[in-house]
């Protein structure tokens, strides 16, 4: 008999879905190799789909915007926040499994490489922060997973289709058409994506970064748009711009694993630096 899976963790860890995400846009993939995703979804992984198709409603989004985005959890800086989420990594193998904030500065290594301005390293370097959604106590499907847009059908360019009928947003008429709750180009700051680390994160640090840099902090899993070109409907012009970026960012997040470690000490000057320069010592969570 196979093990029972965890109801609300069967991922081993939180990269497990990275890893997923990283293996589904490699590149060369063939349409067929990418239609066929699920040979390379494996039991937990697929597990970890199903939960956060079926509980992602438009009620949760809206009560847990409510209850993160306010920001009420405290100050801390980026530092003592990336200390914090790296005692998420307790199980792994240290020997092969980075930790988060070494995935966080890989991500930015490879972005100042290629020699992008100051604002887009720093967005590499706290991307994943609010991952952190998990020390809180959140379930793995409200913190990770490809986002999409609640209150509006679901795209079938949404991996595993199949687990909406599920979701109690599927009995609401209003909520399956194709505009739902909201207008024509109406702007995705208008737009309640599925919940998790991409909006917590932006949230954290709107106030502090340009636009461009926000986008990729908000919309970094929104595969269905960034990779699949859906829900234009409910873009308008300036996400349509904005959207390059998010595109531009998108390969250092799915192609920096595996590489290297970072070497902290060398490296930290610059990032205690570049840190500085956009955000006060402590920060609104
Ligand atoms: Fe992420
Ligand atoms: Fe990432």
């Amino acid at each position: 008999m196979m093990k029972p899976i965890a109801d609300n963790a069967p991922l081993k860890e939180l990269d497990d879905w990275d890893d997923f995400v990283a293996i589904r846009y490699q590149q060369g993939k063939s349409e067929e190799d990418f239609r066929n995703y699920k040979a390379d979804a494996n039991r937990t992984v697929t597990e970890f789909y199903r939960q956060n198709h079926a509980y992602q409603t438009l009620d949760f989004v809206r009560s847990k915007k409510a209850e993160y985005c306010s920001l009420k959890r405290g100050k801390k800086s980026i530092w003592e926040m990336a200390e914090y989420l790296n005692t998420l990594v307790d199980d792994s193998d240290p020997d092969t499994d980075l930790t988060q904030t070494e995935h966080l500065l890989q991500t930015a290594e490879a972005i100042r490489k290629d020699g992008h301005p100051r604002w887009f390293v720093l967005a590499g370097l706290v991307h994943d922060l609010g991952k952190v959604l998990c020390l809180y106590g959140e379930s793995q499907w409200a913190v990770v997973g490809d986002t999409f847009p609640v209150g509006c059908a679901y795209s079938d360019q949404i991996i595993f289709p199949e687990f909406f009928p599920a979701n109690a947003d599927s009995a609401v008429p209003e909520y399956q058409t194709e505009y739902g709750i909201y207008g024509s180009h109406c702007g995705l700051d208008n737009v309640h994506l599925s919940f998790g680390h991409d909006e917590y994160i932006y949230q954290v640090t709107r106030k502090y970064l340009p636009e461009e840099a926000g986008y990729m902090l908000r919309y970094h899993s929104f595969y269905p748009a960034h990779r699949h070109g859906a829900y234009r409907h409910l873009m308008n012009d300036n996400d349509e711009r904005m959207f390059e970026w998010v595109r531009k960012f998108n390969p250092y997040d799915l192609y920096s694993k595996g590489r290297e470690r970072p070497n902290m000490q060398e490296i930290r000057p610059y990032y205690q630096d570049l840190v500085s320069e956009f955000f006060p010592d402590k920060i609104d969570w």
